[in-house]
């Protein structure tokens, strides 16, 4: 057998750091607030909901659970869209109900990580209300990127930005006295005004938030669009390909992200997320080119950051060896561990991404004229997961990925809340966000009291509710609990010695192998069994853990579309 070690082993130093930097082997688990769990029967979910299921959460064997916004916010973007940053929503509970959730998740052994979001706000938070209310030149509308636009009159935008929610990225305001005034920029939705980070009050404040949620016992923050807060200077327009649209090259990030004025927000924010106990830490949103990653990752920045190329990697043994095998070795060179993550609340789920052929379809179409092999794309995501948890680093599962949710296709166009549906009519991000399945014979599923949820679930979530799945062999859940379980006592997490990614260079074809010390993963990705004996290497040796049950192909086969953990004897 040939392999190919990846992992550098890191100093003494870095493995004995207090309280072993708990982030940097956690398994994290997202909730979608607004989906998770509904205690008060609005048919929308809420903080009570989380805190009363937080034993199933700690009962699954997560290290910690990452809220996406929970904040006082008009929902235009599903509470990315933040009017108050350090108040809750009353959609969502109060203020104590949020201290009740952390602190109850303290005590079951979670660290809690809350969203923030620095990029933009809502155009309901009161300093953007007041930066219209003062015109231009003001210290209010400083807060926020206001700028004449070109033209005679202004009437032209500043430039040709595009939003990432489709139409242009700048609105114009209507002045004080009525007459067409200034443009705001906003990247994401016109409810969602940026920051003028150029401002040192923009700062002041965001210090400020940081410090209000650390004070209240946050772990850690994920930072939303994390690679956007500063501007190029002079704001350029973009280059434009023949569409009209901003040109990204290959590779390449939108022109306003990824400047490096950014990084300096990240220079600011350790020391105080340092200056608490108990290793608070910040992850990253960022969507930039890897080779950019050590200047944003570091002992004086952020903690750590999204890898987003594994999610991207399509079924197949080239793919997945290549999106795990960069990110371990920048890992290396950035000297902290790499996250892993397959889905979350911006994605289309991966039961249902894998649920074509490879060379034609990642789901681009679903919702609209594609349909996925429901039972193939479950059975590739099972054995995806079992790779992805196999691996050192962070891993960040996405609610319900742990029934294996399949993305709801078929939300009446009215009911859709997603800005990139209501400003470009494409399905959107609904599919993934639908509210979660806890009792099949309940109502809403048992996600609401009253049977409300503010998205419709599709009936193919009924048999996969908790309920259903809960203690019983073989199902989804219940691998995953094995999985994360196994992962803890096999130490999976860690990097260092013995703890190295090596990869068989003569597995059979379509099958991935890799070693972890003296546990082997066997992902094969064809569509036949392949036998264990071709993949054992010969030796002694004990499957652990199988994404799928033993079927008709027997005990001593890897079934198709499939992936085990094995133990080797020496
Ligand atoms: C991030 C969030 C996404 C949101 C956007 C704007 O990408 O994950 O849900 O729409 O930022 O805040």
């Amino acid at each position: 057998m040939t392999t190919s070690p990846l992992t550098a082993p890191l100093t003494t130093e870095q493995v004995s750091t207090p309280d072993r930097q708990w982030w940097r082997d956690a398994v994290v688990y997202q909730v979608y607030p607004r989906s998770f769990a509904d205690s008060n029967g609005d048919g929308m979910g809420d903080l009570p909901g989380v805190t009363a299921h937080l034993p199933y959460l700690r009962d699954l064997g997560v290290d910690a659970i990452w809220l996406s916004p929970f904040y006082t916010s008009p929902q235009r973007d599903g509470g990315y869209d933040v009017s108050d940053y350090t108040d809750v929503d009353p959609r969502f509970g109060s203020l104590s109900d949020a201290d009740e959730m952390i602190g109850r998740a303290h005590e079951l052994g979670l660290k809690v990580i809350v969203d923030i979001v620095p990029n933009h706000s809502s155009d309901q938070h009161e300093l953007f209300q007041q930066a219209l209310a003062a015109g231009p030149g003001s210290a209010e509308r400083d807060m926020y990127v206001f700028v004449e636009g070109r033209g005679e009159d202004g009437e032209l935008p500043p430039n040709n930005w595009t939003s990432i929610f489709h139409g242009p990225a700048w609105t114009r305001v209507t002045e004080a006295d009525g007459t067409p005034g200034q443009w705001y920029l906003h990247i994401f939705d016109t409810s969602q005004p940026d920051w003028n980070w150029e401002n040192p009050r923009v700062h002041e404040l965001f210090r400020d938030v940081l410090r209000f949620w650390l004070d209240r016992g946050a772990d850690g923050f994920r930072v939303d669009v994390a690679h956007g807060m500063v501007k190029p200077e002079g704001l350029p327009d973009a280059t434009v390909n023949a569409q009209g649209l901003i040109d990204i090259p290959e590779g390449e990030v939108p022109i306003y992200f990824d400047n490096d004025g950014v990084l300096e927000i990240y220079r600011e924010w350790r020391p105080i997320l340092d200056a608490y106990e108990g290793d608070r830490m910040m992850v990253l949103e960022a969507w930039i080119p890897e080779q950019r990653l050590p200047l944003y990752i570091g002992d004086e920045k952020a903690h750590q950051s999204f890898n987003f190329g594994f999610l991207q990697a399509r079924w197949g043994v080239e793919t997945m060896r290549a999106a795990i095998e960069q990110p371990l070795a920048l890992a290396d060179a950035v000297g902290s561990p790499t996250t892993w993550v397959l889905s979350n609340h911006d994605v289309i789920r991966h039961a249902s991404r894998y649920g074509f052929d490879p060379d034609h379809s990642f789901g681009e179409g679903l919702g609209r004229d594609e349909v996925p092999d429901a039972e193939l794309g479950l059975r590739r995501a099972r054995a995806a997961t079992l790779l992805m948890l196999s691996l050192p680093g962070a891993a960040y599962l996405y609610q319900g990925e742990e029934l294996g949710l399949p993305e709801a296709t078929d939300i009446p166009d009215e009911l859709r809340e997603d800005p990139s549906h209501l400003r470009a009519g494409v399905p959107g991000r609904d599919g993934c966000r639908v509210p979660l399945p806890w009792v099949q014979d309940a109502p809403a599923f048992g996600f609401s009291p009253s049977g409300e949820s503010w998205l419709p679930q599709p009936a193919e979530f009924g048999p996969l509710a908790v309920d259903q799945q809960q203690g019983v062999e073989g199902s989804v859940l219940e691998m995953y609990r094995e999985a994360l379980r196994l992962r803890r006592e096999l130490r999976l997490g860690e990097q260092g010695e013995g703890h190295g990614v090596a990869f068989d260079d003569a597995a059979p074809a379509g099958v991935l192998v890799l070693d972890r010390g003296e546990i082997r993963i066997v992902v094969n990705t064809t569509s036949a069994p392949v036998p264990l004996a071709e993949v054992t290497g010969g030796a002694e040796h004990e499957v652990l853990l199988r994404s799928v049950p033993v079927g008709p192909t027997g005990e001593d086969r890897v079934a198709a579309d499939s992936a085990l953990w094995l133990r080797r004897s020496r």
